[in-house]
Order: structure tokens, then sequence, then C-alpha cells
């Protein structure tokens, strides 16, 4: 099954909650990238929509096809916000920020009623913590932060092995925000909250990619279809 195809019809699905006049949060990554384009679609042909862009990336794409963007700062409270994840637990927690746009990413699923995310099939997961965990952290102290992590992973029971996040000319992947990213391979995420706790905790860090409590509805297309799953609570 074409991955890109699942991606799309995902994308395509979350449409059905978009309404006119409605503001939006546009994620990052390569189903929010579909997702955009589609939306893209529906303002042309006359949909109304205001969006706020989770990345400059985001921002570019949506820039070239028309869509009305604005800040987060003109546009405080959103209506809904629509991004991809890299993990799905069945209590809709996630890991984000393989693109590495996971602080706006969070801030703006924050100021959003309601966050959706749209993915395929390989995103659920009985547990989250396969997928390294994306954690932001300012280039300053980087060796103090990065050992302050080792020691509050290991007390959440999640130890694990740190690494700096490249980009592809060998120097250190930096975010939108200016910052660095530590990608921790922890394998199984015992206790998220815990986790979570600890990690903020730590100076140095500014964001990591545990999205607790935010997503309100997953649409996760198959080889079989597209499912909907909503938060019970
Ligand atoms: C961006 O920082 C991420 O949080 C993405 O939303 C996540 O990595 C999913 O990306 P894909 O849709 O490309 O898998």
């Amino acid at each position: 099954m074409d991955v890109e195809k699942l991606k799309r019809e995902a994308a395509r699905r979350a449409l059905d909650y978009v309404r006119p006049g409605m503001r939006l949060g546009l994620g990052t990554g390569s189903t929010a990238r579909h997702f955009v384009a589609l939306l893209g679609e529906k303002v042309n042909a006359g949909l109304t929509v205001r969006c706020v862009p989770t990345s400059e990336a985001t921002r570019a794409q949506a820039e070239a096809l028309a869509i009305p963007l604005a800040t987060l700062d003109e546009c405080p409270e959103l209506d809904l916000t629509i991004d991809g994840a890299d993990e799905i637990a069945p209590d809709l927690s996630l890991i984000k920020g393989g693109g590495g746009a996971l602080l706006r990413e969070k801030i703006v699923a924050s100021a959003s009623s309601r966050m959706i995310v749209i993915a395929d099939e390989s995103k659920w997961v009985p547990a989250l913590g396969r997928f390294p965990l994306p954690i932001e952290v300012v280039p300053f102290g980087l060796q103090a932060t990065w050992r302050a992590i080792d020691k509050g992973a290991a007390h959440a029971g999640s130890p694990g092995i740190l690494t700096l996040r490249q980009s592809r000319d060998g120097h250190p992947f930096v975010t939108d925000e200016g910052h660095f990213i530590l990608d921790a391979a922890l394998e199984r995420i015992v206790d998220p909250q815990s986790l979570a706790a600890e990690l903020s905790a730590i100076p140095g860090v500014v964001e990591h990619g545990l999205f607790i409590g935010l997503a309100k509805i997953v649409i996760l297309a198959g080889a079989g279809g597209v499912r909907v799953i909503e938060d019970r609570d």
C-alpha cells in the first residue's frame, strides 16, 4: 500500500471537520503537507479560513497556495489544529517532533479548541517510545542539559541513549526558534506523564515531543480504510 496515498486519505477526511470562517492551526511534516495542499484547493474554490502555520516550511507551502495566514499573536485562539505525529498510543498521547517543529506545534495545538491528528496506520503503537523522543534544548550548556535529561529519563523509568540531531551539512540541526534537538532512543516510555514532568523541570529543555491530552481525534488511514478514533474523556 502506498504510504503517501494513505497520508492523503487521512488528510482528506480531516477536511470534513473544517467549517467556513474557522481559525486553523496548520501542522508540519509530510502528512500535514497533504492536508495543506487539499486545504489550498478548498480555499481556491472559495472556502474562507484563517490559518497559523507551525513552521516556516508550512508557512511557505501555505503562502504559495494563497491560504490566508496570520501569526498566533494576531489570532491567539484557534478553532482547530490539524497535524501529523510520529507515534500515537491508544490513549491518543503522541510523540511529535520528527520534523523538528515540536515547539511551535505544541504552542499552536495548546491554543486550539481541538487538535486532530492525521496519520497512516504505521504510526499507531501499543505504547510510546519506539520512535526516538525529540527534545528541544537551548544550545547554551548543552552538555549539562544532556546529563540532566539522561538522569531524568532514568528516574522516570525510561533510560536511553541521546543523540544530537544533525543537518545534512553535518552541523547540528537548528529549529525555527534557534534551538537544538536531542533525540532520545528510549525503546519504551513506561510512564509518559512522569517523563514529561522530569523533562519540563530541566532549565535547558525548551520543550519535548510528548503531546499528552492534546489530541482529541485521530484519523488513521490503513489498508482496510480510514478509522476515526475519538478521545473518550
Ligand atoms: C514535525 O515536527 C512533526 O511533529 C511531524 O508532525 C511528525 O514528525 C509527523 O511527520 P510525518 O507526517 O512526516 O510523518
